[in-house]
Parts: C-alpha cells; structure tokens; sequence
C-alpha cells in the first residue's frame, strides 16, 4: 500500500506543489522588496513569516517522498513537525502513517490562518484523523507533544531549531531521526551544533534541495539536560 498513488492524495499533492511552484516569482519580489525595507532594521522571524503569510515554502516532492518512507522505514508511534504551512509535508507524513496502519502527527504553525488550511488539506487528503495541527508559537505549542518522539522534522524558521529541538530531546526515543530543512547555507550554526558529540547525535547532510540535515539520537540520560 502507497498512499502518495493513491490519486486523492497524489492529485492534491500536485495541485499544492503546483500552487507553490507558481508563487515563486512573487515569493522572490516579496522577500526582495522586505529587505529593501528593513533598510537596517532588521525584522523578527514573526514578522518575516507575516509577511509570507500567503506563500507555501514547502518541501520539494523528492522531500516529501523521502519523508513518506522514512514514516514507513521507522514506523514511528508519534511525529512532530515544527512548521507545517499549508500541510504539504504534514500529508506526506501521515499518508506514511496511514500506510502503517498507526501513529500521530502533531504539527505546528505560527499563524493562524496557514494552520487553517493545513487542516483543510489534511481534510482534503483524508488524513485528519492522523495529524493534530496546533496554532501558535512551536516553542509553546510543541513543549508537551503527549508522548516519545520518533521523527521530528524541523521546517519552521531556523534560527530556533537548535531551541525546538533541546525543547523536545528529552521525548526522544533512542534512534530518533531529525531531519532540518533550510540549512544549506554554510554560516548557519545548526549543523555545527547537531554534529558536536557532546549534544547526542550523529548528524551529516544530505543532499535533498541542497542539503537538509539528517541527525540521529544517540544520546545518553546524561546529554538530555544539554543545553544549546
Ligand atoms: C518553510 S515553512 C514550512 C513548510 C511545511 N513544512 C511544508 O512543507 O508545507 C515554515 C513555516 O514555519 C512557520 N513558523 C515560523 N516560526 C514558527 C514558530 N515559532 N512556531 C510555529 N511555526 C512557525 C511559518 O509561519 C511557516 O509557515
């Protein structure tokens, strides 16, 4: 059974990747234009994440088939996402647990209205049942994510991944995977911190849309009181 053939999840999935496809020339004036008028101020990464507010910034279908088959490889009880948009990535991973035969999804997004239409896609997809879509700010929403941890994918904005994941460590099963999007660029302190032994993992790139990291929990009782 491969739920991403099955043509309800498969033609819905094509729309949303179509969707966001087209938005790209609108997403690069958007961002362009926001840095011109940050003029030195910078914004917040609340603020930012306003202002694309209507934009997808979604996994790439290769990420989301690897996502779908790292669901059926680990067989996880529970999945956590920090950011899930418009829910492109949260189908791909229930429709794995849906293939299962078990398992929860809980997902994460900052506003309001995004965290809406995840749902609705969910609906549309006939996965809600599978996944449980909360409002608000991940390092709140996520702290109490009701039981281990076996997958957490961190695609919300990634200069709190190294906070959301020291959050969430201690609901870790042994083995768990992390895989982070959005840290390709060579300055971003994520990979160096996920690689250093002293935090629990064993971590290297992979090259999914230039590279997402892809860290495993090797850590001991003792390095889930870490901090980053
Ligand atoms: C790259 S997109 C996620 C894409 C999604 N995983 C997908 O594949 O469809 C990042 C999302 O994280 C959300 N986000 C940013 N900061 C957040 C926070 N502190 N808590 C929850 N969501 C956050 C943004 O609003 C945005 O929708």
């Amino acid at each position: 059974m491969n739920s991403l053939a099955d043509p309800t999840v498969s033609e819905l999935l094509e729309r949303l990747h179509a969707e966001a496809d087209a938005q790209m020339p609108e997403l690069r004036s958007t961002i362009r234009a926001t840095r011109e008028a940050e003029d030195g101020n910078d914004l917040t990464p609340e603020a930012w994440y306003d202002k694309l507010q209507d934009f997808y910034l979604p996994v790439n279908r290769e990420q989301g088939r690897f996502l779908y088959q790292t669901v059926r490889a680990v067989q996880p009880e529970r999945i956590v996402e920090f950011g899930s948009s418009f829910g492109v990535s949260a189908i791909y991973l229930a429709a794995g647990l849906r293939d299962n035969g078990a398992g929860t999804l809980v997902g994460s997004e900052l506003i309001e209205k995004k965290a809406a239409t995840a749902r609705k896609n969910l609906v549309a997809a006939g996965l809600d049942d599978l996944a449980d879509i909360r409002t608000g700010d991940a390092r709140q929403t996520l702290k109490d994510p009701g039981g281990p941890i076996e997958i957490l994918l961190l695609d919300g904005g990634p200069a709190l991944y190294a906070e959301i994941l020291q959050m969430l460590v201690p609901n870790l099963r042994p083995g768990a995977v992390v895989i982070a999007d959005n840290v390709d660029d060579e300055d971003h302190p994520y990979p160096t911190w996920v690689r250093d032994p002293a935090h629990g993992f064993v971590s290297s790139s992979i090259r999914l849309k230039g590279g997402t990291e892809y860290s495993i929990w090797t850590g001991t009782t003792t390095q889930r009181g870490a901090t980053p």
